[in-house]
């Protein structure tokens, strides 16, 4: 019998929510309590999701019966959160982004490290099947070698100062909310990077509400990386490849279908053909006639055919991540291979570069 594994969620705010509901899709698993500052939010959620036990304090959830803690505080309080359960022996799975800065984020591996305690940032795109598919695809060379990666994340977030969106306080800003994403999928299907360039729109709050950012690899890939609180972008991810794209579709971070093309159509630029192949006579063709030029440009959009994958992601998206819990505190490992300790300090660095903090 495989071991059951018991939940406790800390924070009753949206996002604790959602993943109450992603949990009971788990197998193997009990959520047992929920922890508030305020003892009537705790009881009012315990209600709404059918958890036996409710707790008026943090320390409290932390110090009862339970295997693992999801934190789902504002990104300010992650590093005391996680330290709390930590202490308490309590395996961690930490909201994203995992703190707010890499200071932070080492304090609380370190603790993790010491105490032989699992700790994973909960960066659920990562363990979603679609994105899974990807990168298997990217790793076995299916598109090639990579060379272009953008990704962006921008949805209008209404400008309220006290939001956890705005308020520095709590953690603000739409890179640690939303750029964070983008980056953490150029993390995972091209590793870190060599350098990196950024600029933000700094707001009224003095938090970020855009970000453009460019990532530079040690084999020339670039990867154009974006977000906005205050536009509607078409939060894609292509994936550019020497032999072919990925674009996961909006919305790339939760996608449920990807449309992948590897066949390129002409090759700009070629040299005169060597061979005499249709591909080669229409490059000739095109090189000495304007008007066969005219015809391909009206046609070139169908010559490159997608394949089309469509996966919905099950019920919300966030039992994937859990179940990577669950599977590593059965197994006893200490780390997940999918969202490793090291990466999430990787990126944390990386966006303390972009902030300057
Ligand atoms: N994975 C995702 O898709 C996703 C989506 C949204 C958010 N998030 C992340 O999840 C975390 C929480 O976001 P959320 O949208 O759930 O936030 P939220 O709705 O504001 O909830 C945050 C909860 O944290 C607790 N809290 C503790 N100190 C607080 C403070 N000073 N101000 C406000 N709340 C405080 C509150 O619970 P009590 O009052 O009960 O103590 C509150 O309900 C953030 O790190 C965010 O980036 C992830």
């Amino acid at each position: 019998m495989p071991k059951i594994i018991r939940w406790g969620i800390l924070g009753t705010g949206y996002i604790a929510g959602e993943f109450a509901q992603g949990l009971k899709r788990v197998p193997n698993i009990q959520l047992l309590a929920v922890g508030s500052r305020q003892f009537s939010r705790a009881q009012e959620f315990a209600n709404r999701h059918q958890i036996p036990q409710a707790f008026g304090s943090y320390e409290d959830l932390a110090n009862s019966d339970l295997d693992v803690v999801y934190v789902a505080t504002p990104a300010a309080r992650h590093r005391d959160d996680c330290l709390l359960c930590l202490h308490a022996n309590k395996a961690v799975l930490c909201e994203k982004p995992f703190t707010i800065n890499a200071a932070q984020a080492k304090e609380v591996i370190e603790l993790a490290h010491s105490k032989q305690l699992f700790c994973m940032e909960a960066m659920w795109m990562r363990f979603i099947p679609l994105i899974q598919q990807v990168k298997r695809m990217i790793d076995g060379g299916e598109i090639g070698d990579i060379c272009l990666l953008s990704a962006d994340f921008s949805v209008p977030t209404e400008f309220r100062p006290e939001s956890r969106y705005y308020d520095p306080s709590l953690g603000g800003g739409v890179l640690l909310d939303r750029g964070i994403y983008a980056l953490s999928l150029a993390f995972y299907l091209l590793g870190a990077p060599e350098s990196m360039v950024s600029q933000a729109a700094i707001g009224k709050t003095q938090v970020d509400e855009q970000i453009g950012m460019v990532l530079k690899y040690t084999q020339g890939q670039l990867a154009i990386l974006s977000a906005s609180f205050r536009t509607y972008s078409p939060n894609e991810a292509i994936i550019m490849g020497t032999k072919g794209r990925i674009c996961l579709h909006e919305p790339f971070y939760r996608p449920h279908k990807i449309s992948t093309v590897t066949k390129f159509p002409l090759v700009r630029g070629s040299a005169a053909p060597t061979s005499v192949g249709l591909k080669q006579k229409l490059t000739a063709a095109m090189k000495q006639n304007a008007w066969v030029r005219s015809l391909y440009y009206q046609f070139e959009p169908f010559l490159k055919p997608a394949k089309t994958t469509l996966q919905p992601p099950d019920g919300n998206g966030y039992s994937y991540e859990a179940a990577e819990v669950v599977r590593c505190l059965q197994m006893g490992e200490l780390e997940s291979k999918i969202m490793p300790l090291d990466e999430t300090l990787k990126i944390m660095a990386a966006i303390d570069q972009m902030r300057q903090v």
